[in-house]
Parts: structure tokens; C-alpha cells; sequence
């Protein structure tokens, strides 16, 4: 595997091996990989020649009042998870190549998929986000770039920018990998003490139960999201920034769940905020 802190290595990679016709598979990341990452790395590896990943905390999408600071940071660990799983190509920018001084463009989106839910409770994030991925699109070529469910709202934002933007890059979106116990994995995890992180596995039990009253027969989006918030609150000290349930494709709140529909959560466990998220499914 190769490692990469230049835009210019990056790029000299990327060409090399489309030269040679080979197609690249792209996974970013903002590093303290975990399962949820390898299995996009190991997707990627599936189905491309050549598999490339980043390691970049993204300033620009964390908030003055959140954990940029506190994210946890270990390139050595990431390096030796990546080139377990066969990637080739590790780019681990530095801020300055990212954001040069004086660098003033930014990706902005409209519409409701990035200005509610995680867009609202994180005001700039998405603009982060996109910024950092188009650049990170830009550098790297890819054919096709995985994405974690979890981050749902995230994918939605990205497949949109590359739609409007015609990026010919193909956005893979790939399952939530769980805990044993249903915690959705994130780096965010870590942070956990031991009670904040036995409480979280409420979020799970939540949308599950969501997913159960569905199944009885319960179809109202308000009853359904109190059913999720309910369990939150019975597992103890945690504070809901929301549960909401929206349509999979323009995130708009629904009142029914008569299709497919989206249940979101984000909430604080002892200081940690976590994000989780479950495709209601209506029987037949
Ligand atoms: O999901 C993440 O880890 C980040 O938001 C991403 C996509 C790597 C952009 O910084």
C-alpha cells in the first residue's frame, strides 16, 4: 500500500493506474477506521482494480462548539486496518494542501436534504462536507465512492452534488454494520464510557421497535417516532436532538408510513453525540 500526503502523489497514483485501464474505488474517511470502514474497503476491493481511501479530519464540517479537537487520530492503526483489506492507495492530506491560506470556495446546497436534521442541528456542516468530498472527487477520479449508511442524510447530500454537478462518479450507498448488540459503529463510539455506551444500544432497540409497531399495524409517522423517542427516554440520561420519519429519496417529513420510509435519530450519551437510522418497511 501506498501512502500519500501530497495532492501531486495522489494524482501521480490515480493516473498511473488509470493508464493501466484499471478502475478505482474510493472510500473517504476522517480515519479511527472500524468495521463499518472496512466493509466499504473491502466492497471497494470487490469491485475495482485499484482501491483508494482518505484520512482527513475536515475542519470545515465541524461546528466552533464540537469535537475536532477530541476526534480520534491514529494514522498508524488506519494505515495497518487499510492494508489489511487490500487498499492500495492510503491519501492522508494534510489541512494546509486542503485548504490552502486564502482558499474561499466552498460547495453550498439547497434544498432540504442538507437544511434539516443533521443541517439543521449542525449549521455549515454539509457545506463541509461536500467541499471536502468534491475536492477529495476531484484528486483522486474515482470511478465509484462508498458510503456508509449511517450518515444517511451525508449520502443523500453527496449523490445530489454529483447529480448536479455531473461528476462521472457512481455513489455507492452500503448497510449500517452493527455491534453485537445494535449499536451502529462509529469512531464516535470510543468516547463512550461504559454507561453512555449500554445506553445507546436504546437508539436501536428504538427504530426496532418503530419497525415492530409498523408491523402491527401502526402506520401514523407521529406514533411511530414517539414510540422511537419513548425508548430513548426510558433508557436514561441521553438528550434527542430529533426523531424524525421522512421519505427516503427528499427526506420531507412524511405522516404515513404507507412506503418505505426513513426513521432518523441523533442524540447525546454522556457528551457523545451519535447518529442512527432505519428504513421503516410496511409489510408486502
Ligand atoms: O463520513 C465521514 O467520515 C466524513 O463526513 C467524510 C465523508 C469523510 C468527509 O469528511
Amino acid at each position: 500500500m501506498t501512502t500519500a500526503h501530497a495532492i501531486a502523489d495522489t494524482r501521480h497514483f490515480v493516473r498511473a493506474a488509470r493508464q493501466q485501464g484499471r478502475r478505482i474505488g474510493f472510500v473517504p474517511t476522517m480515519g479511527a477506521l472500524h468495521q463499518g470502514h472496512l466493509s466499504l474497503m473491502e466492497r471497494a476491493r470487490r469491485e475495482n482494480d485499484a482501491v483508494a481511501i482518505s484520512v482527513f479530519v475536515n475542519p470545515t464540517q465541524f461546528g466552533p462548539a464540537e469535537d475536532f479537537d477530541a476526534y480520534p487520530r491514529d494514522l498508524d492503526r488506519d494505515a495497518a486496518l487499510a492494508e489489511g483489506v487490500g487498499v492500495d492507495l492510503l491519501f492522508a492530506p494534510r489541512a494546509a494542501a486542503m485548504y490552502p491560506d486564502g482558499a474561499t470556495t466552498y460547495v453550498d446546497q439547497a434544498g432540504p436534504i442538507v437544511e434539516t436534521l443533521e443541517g439543521a442541528h449542525r449549521p455549515g456542516h454539509f457545506r463541509g462536507v461536500l467541499t471536502v468530498c468534491g475536492k477529495l472527487f476531484h484528486i483522486v477520479e474515482p470511478d465509484r465512492a462508498y458510503f456508509g449508511q449511517k450518515d444517511y442524510q451525508q449520502v443523500a447530500a453527496v449523490a445530489q452534488m454529483v447529480r448536479d454537478l455531473a461528476l462521472p462518479i457512481a455513489i455507492v450507498p452500503c448497510p449500517i454494520v452493527r455491534e453485537p448488540d445494535g449499536l451502529a459503529m462509529s469512531s464516535r463510539n470510543q468516547h463512550l464510557d461504559a454507561d453512555a455506551r449500554q445506553q445507546a444500544t436504546c437508539i436501536h432497540r428504538g427504530l426496532q421497535a418503530a419497525q415492530a409497531c409498523l408491523d402491527a399495524g401502526v402506520s401514523s409517522a407521529a406514533a411511530l417516532a414517539d414510540v422511537v423517542r419513548q425508548t430513548l427516554l426510558d433508557a436514561g440520561h441521553c438528550t434527542i436532538d430529533y426523531v424524525a420519519i421522512v421519505h427516503p429519496q427528499t427526506l420531507a417529513p412524511v405522516d404515513t408510513v404507507a412506503e418505505p420510509a426513513v426513521a432518523l435519530v441523533a442524540a447525546h450519551f454522556g457528551g457523545t453525540r451519535l447518529i442512527d437510522n432505519h428504513l421503516l418497511t410496511p409489510k408486502g
